[in-house]
């Protein structure tokens, strides 16, 4: 019983499929129980016996997702990113800088959750470097591990993997693309013809890191008494705006940071983070909070990412609190699937997206009609269009349009960038395309 309830909320579609068949039938079983009883614990705490159940992702289904656009905002209005909680209107760039933190301290306590005041120290080793081709060029590739000091916890270790490659033709430190890497294959992916993203990378004599978020924190419920959540908390359960995986996958990118200050190859002013899907959620939520990231590439992030929660197009919050995916946030985020909803929530995500102000963010996804329509494009634009405002207010240029535009075309005059691509479930088609945005500020 308790199985099949883990079933039903969280393969809502193929992706979440995807992801659970890297596991063995019995580790499937023993995640998707504790998750739920995790899940349970956290209700409880919050008072809370009934969630009202999401959508499902599968088109074909009776409670299939809603796709009709003229019954997609049953909301009039959005939280305004430029009027203080206590009304006054932010009108400079000062008082924008406070703003922010009433903002910020939505998102920590309702969605994503707190990060520690302290967090244990990470010492980066270099396990091996390879002197190696990828394609024609040469280069040189470390395979990194982050230690976390566990000295206060020994029960949990955590070790950060990551893998750094850089070109070897270079006159000085280099502009690097971070990436939270998927350890298995994402999506049927055909080969795409033509160069790899890395080898795109490597042409512009820029370098690429990899960064594999399970190895800081688990991609489940089960998992949250251990990784870096589970040993700040010694193995105990979250309190109600503890940090998620979200913010703990964040949290990694943060301490690769540290590293790259370390390394004299790479120019740390100069780094880049993209992921896709819930790595594309984590590449906004980084984005935001870390602001030594100088652009981001945000693939197909949808629901709990770019995408507007209070739209009711594709995937909704209820799925996102639902026991399959409640850990990529706050417990405190399971409340707007019941009793609350996400009419209630403070902040929305075009309020995400204007943390990550003035900095240039794109935000990519794929075609409606092989991708699907539950990432959710226009929820998704709609979040740049209305972050705009607060990139205007720094002198900056947001999207330039509150029309969608048709797919292919690429909204790249601003620091909000948007492309729908005509592929699938990646990044893939618009890679060239943010890879010239960023070498726009790259080169500068
Ligand atoms: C599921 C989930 C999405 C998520 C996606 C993925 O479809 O509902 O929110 O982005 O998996 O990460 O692949």
């Amino acid at each position: 019983m308790i199985k099949k309830l883990f079933l039903l909320f969280s393969l809502s579609t193929f992706f979440a499929v995807q992801v659970f068949a890297q596991w063995s039938p019995e580790e499937r079983e023993r995640i998707g129980r504790l998750s739920y009883e995790d899940h349970q614990l956290m209700m409880k705490q919050l008072g809370i016996t009934e969630l009202r159940p999401g959508p499902s992702g599968n088109p074909q289904a009776p409670n299939a997702a809603n796709t009709d656009e003229s019954k997609a905002t049953p909301y009039t209005s959005l939280p305004d990113p430029l009027v203080f909680k206590n009304g006054t209107p932010v009108k400079t760039a000062d008082q924008w800088e406070k703003r922010k933190l009433e903002i910020f301290e939505d998102f920590d306590r309702e969605i994503y959750g707190r990060v520690p005041a302290q967090t244990p120290a990470v010492t980066w080793e270099i396990v091996s470097e390879e002197n190696t081709l990828n394609g024609d060029i040469p280069v040189t590739t470390k395979q990194l591990v982050g230690h976390v000091d566990n000295s206060k916890y020994p029960a949990i270790t955590v070790d950060i993997q990551m893998t750094l490659t850089i070109p070897k033709k270079k006159t000085a430190p280099v502009p690097v693309i971070l990436e939270f890497g998927w350890n298995f294959p994402m999506g049927r992916r055909r080969q795409q013809d033509g160069p790899t993203w890395q080898q795109q990378v490597l042409e512009k004599g820029w370098g690429y890191a990899v960064l594999v978020p399970t190895s800081i924190q688990a991609d489940h419920g089960a998992g949250l008494r251990e990784g870096i959540i589970g040993l700040v908390n010694k193995g105990q359960p979250r309190k109600l705006d503890d940090w998620g995986a979200l913010r703990a996958w964040a949290w990694g990118a943060s301490r690769a940071m540290d590293y790259f200050e370390t390394n004299p190859d790479v120019d740390e002013k100069r780094v880049a983070i993209e992921g896709l899907s819930r790595y594309g959620k984590a590449a906004l939520v980084t984005l935001a909070y870390e602001p030594r990231i100088a652009i981001g590439c945000i693939g197909s992030s949808g629901a709990g990412g770019a995408k507007i929660l209070r739209r009711v197009f594709g995937e909704q919050v209820e799925n996102l609190a639902s026991s399959g995916e409640y850990h990529w946030f706050a417990p405190n985020f399971i409340k707007y699937a019941g009793p609350l909803t996400p009419m209630d929530l403070p902040v929305d995500a075009h309020q995400l997206v204007a943390l990550c102000a003035p900095r240039p963010v794109f935000i990519s996804v794929g075609s409606p009609d092989v991708e699907g329509q539950w990432i959710d494009a226009k929820g998704m634009f709609l979040a740049g269009v209305h972050a705009g405002a607060v990139y205007e207010l720094l002198g900056k240029k947001g999207l330039g349009t509150t029309e969608f535009p048709p797919q292919e075309t690429a909204l790249v005059d601003g620091e909000i960038a948007f492309r729908q691509h005509a592929g699938g479930h990646t990044v893939g088609p618009n890679w060239p395309v943010f890879i010239n945005y960023a070498q726009r500020y790259f080169s500068k």
